[in-house]
């Protein structure tokens, strides 16, 4: 029985164990997939248990996208280009750290039939997985990417690494097209962002990486007529079917059922 966990801290929101379960039943697999909320002091254990046989794969989340990269022998491309790891195993006896956010967020937008080429791009927040979402930005041709967090170091250390980005003060909100929730807001009930949407003007896309809960401010202000609105859902599942692809060389598959199954209440 192969043994898989997703890892992160919170990790009770991740939606993860449920649909990886449900695609290693449908598939016929032998394996389980378990989620545990991580301490930094723990991944190193983690990554020794890939690789004495213990466990399979992993699936990385907020807060160890970065934290996880010391403790592997190879990243992938992608991985190498974001500094930022979803999904690891072993590879040729490597133990290698995978990015499939990028294909995730690009498949999600490209679902929807929507084209950044000649758009302006706002992105809110500067957490794990934002390079991922810049990458594949770029690599679609966006024209123009602004971005912002509450902590202005972070914006300035990704600047560093994408030099084309352009950064705002928090709270503010430049003319865009799109506008993207890349923070942890709307997570906990109550979050509250200091931005006025109402100010964005009409006909927007907005993207809110978040995919639970499914009702946010973010989610409120997107949904007004005129607008597209996109919660993470779907970039959560392309992401999740490429980490899949990975470790059991089969490509599950996304529809209707999938989805239903991830909304309803039964586990
Ligand atoms: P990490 O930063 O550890 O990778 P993350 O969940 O990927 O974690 O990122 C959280 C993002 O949400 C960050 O951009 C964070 O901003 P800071 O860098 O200033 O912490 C943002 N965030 C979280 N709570 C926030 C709040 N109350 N107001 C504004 N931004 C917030």
């Amino acid at each position: 029985m192969k043994k898989y966990l997703v890892i992160g801290n919170p990790i009770d929101h991740s939606l993860s164990p449920k649909l990886q379960n449900y695609w290693i039943k449908l598939n016929k697999i032998e394996a389980i997939y378990g989620k545990l909320q991580a301490h930094d002091q723990d991944l190193k254990e983690l990554c020794n248990n890939i690789k004495n046989g213990q466990l399979d794969g992993l699936n990385v989340t907020v807060p160890f996208k970065k934290k996880i990269i010391p403790f592997l022998d190879v990243l992938s491309g992608h991985a190498l280009r974001t500094q930022s790891v979803n999904t690891v195993c072993l590879n040729n006896g490597n133990l290698t750290g995978y990015n499939t956010d990028i294909d995730g967020f690009e498949l999600s937008i490209k679902n929807l039939n929507y084209d950044v080429v000649n758009k302006k791009i706002v992105i809110l927040g500067a957490g794990g997985v934002v390079p991922s979402i810049i990458y594949a930005l770029k690599r679609m041709n966006a024209s123009q990417i602004y971005l912002s967090n509450r902590t202005k170091e972070k914006a300035e250390i990704l600047k560093n690494i994408f030099e084309e980005i352009e950064v705002f003060e928090w709270g503010k909100l430049p003319e865009c097209d799109m506008i993207i929730n890349a923070t942890s807001l709307g997570l906990k009930k109550n979050d509250k962002f200091e931005i006025n949407f109402s100010k964005i003007g009409k006909d927007k896309f907005f993207f809110d990486v978040i995919y639970n809960p499914f009702n946010t401010e973010f989610a409120e202000a997107g949904n007004k007529p005129g607008n597209i609105f996109e919660n993470g859902l779907h970039m959560f599942l392309f992401q999740a079917q490429k980490a899949f692809s990975i470790w059991h060389n089969i490509e599950p598959k996304i529809d209707q059922e999938v989805i239903k199954f991830l909304k309803g209440k039964n586990s």
